[in-house]
């Protein structure tokens, strides 16, 4: 049977993918955002995935505004990275799980969550900077360490979905892999946010305590962030921080009691706070299904090193 054994909660701020492209991760405004991954990418080499949902948003790169799916699936066999204007980024084509896409739309559209199926797409930083961040840097002969099942969601035009639909979703998608009969271990990404604002007379807002609080109840108490408005998002964590609820896919995917295994945060990274979580599923004993890379320290802005638990 195949399971769904942790969640990554990570930014994708252009800049990062530029930054790794034009290899600049060792000036200091660079390391400071990349030492917090460093851990994570031990963690996902011990945990060693075969599969990786990745929940992000396309920004109007395989989507024009003309046609903006609420909740679309990749099930295609392989998904090139976009040209979002300065050409596709060098970094390897991503392959899919078309068996196991396939199986998932199934089960979630008779769940009735209505995703549109893409059969052919490419895929912006909105995916490929979430997958630099835990995997490395790639070139584009090589290949990225697991297969990847993208879910893009419409965050950029009014009106996205609401937390709770986002929540209940990560819960069909849970049912769904667990009802695929290999045995995979699977890990599903929630990207965006965390608090910006991109454009407007609020561009560069940053709300750290909002985030932060974000993050506490991602592991603690989702059922609270399910209710959070848009308004409330938009508000206190930008107009962009509305990519916040990508996140709650992830957390729903992961049932209800989940172990944090890690933390990052740090501001900015262009003007965006940037935001990193793994949370691991628990089995109904209480325990964490799988303990692969352990817990590990979190690390918190300017790589000022906390333990979570000891
Ligand atoms: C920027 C764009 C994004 O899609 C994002 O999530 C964060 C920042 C930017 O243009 O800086
Ligand atoms: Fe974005």
């Amino acid at each position: 049977m195949a399971k769904i054994i942790a969640g990554i909660g990570s930014s994708h701020v252009p800049a990062i993918g530029a930054a790794l492209d034009n290899n600049k991760t060792e000036e200091p405004y660079w390391k400071r955002v990349f030492s917090g991954f460093v851990k994570s990418q031990q963690w996902m080499r011990d945990t060693k995935p075969d599969v990786a949902i990745v929940v992000y948003n396309d920004h109007a790169s395989a989507f024009s505004v003309e046609m903006i799916p609420t909740f679309a699936l990749g099930c295609a066999a392989e998904f090139p990275p976009a040209d979002e204007g300065w050409g596709p980024r060098p970094v390897p084509v991503v392959k899919g799980h078309p068996e196991l896409a396939s199986h998932i739309a199934q089960s979630v559209i008779l769940d009735e969550f209505d995703l549109t199926i893409c059969n052919k797409m490419e895929v912006d930083h909105g995916l490929t900077v979430p997958l630099n961040l835990l995997c490395g840097k790639l070139n584009p002969d090589q290949e990225w360490p697991f297969k990847v099942i993208p879910l893009a969601v419409n965050v950029v035009m009014y009106p996205p979905p609401t937390g709770h639909r986002c929540y209940m979703l990560g819960k069909a998608l849970r049912k769904a892999v667990e009802s695929y009969p290999e045995d995979l271990k699977v890990v599903i990404f929630g990207t965006g946010g965390l608090s910006h604002q991109i454009s407007g007379p609020r561009a560069g807002l940053i709300n750290s305590k909002w985030d932060k609080a974000f993050l506490d109840n991602l592991s603690k108490d989702p059922i609270k962030l399910t209710k959070i408005p848009h308004l409330e998002y938009m508000r206190e964590a930008g107009a962009e921080g509305i990519e916040m609820v990508m996140w709650l896919i992830m957390r729903g995917a992961l049932g209800d009691k989940v172990d944090e295994v890690y933390r990052f945060y740090t501001v900015p990274a262009s003007n965006t706070a940037v935001g990193h979580i793994i949370l691991s599923s628990k089995s109904a004993a209480g325990k964490s299904r799988h303990s692969a890379g352990g817990k590990i320290k979190r690390a918190a802005a300017r790589a000022k090193i906390h333990r979570v638990r000891s």
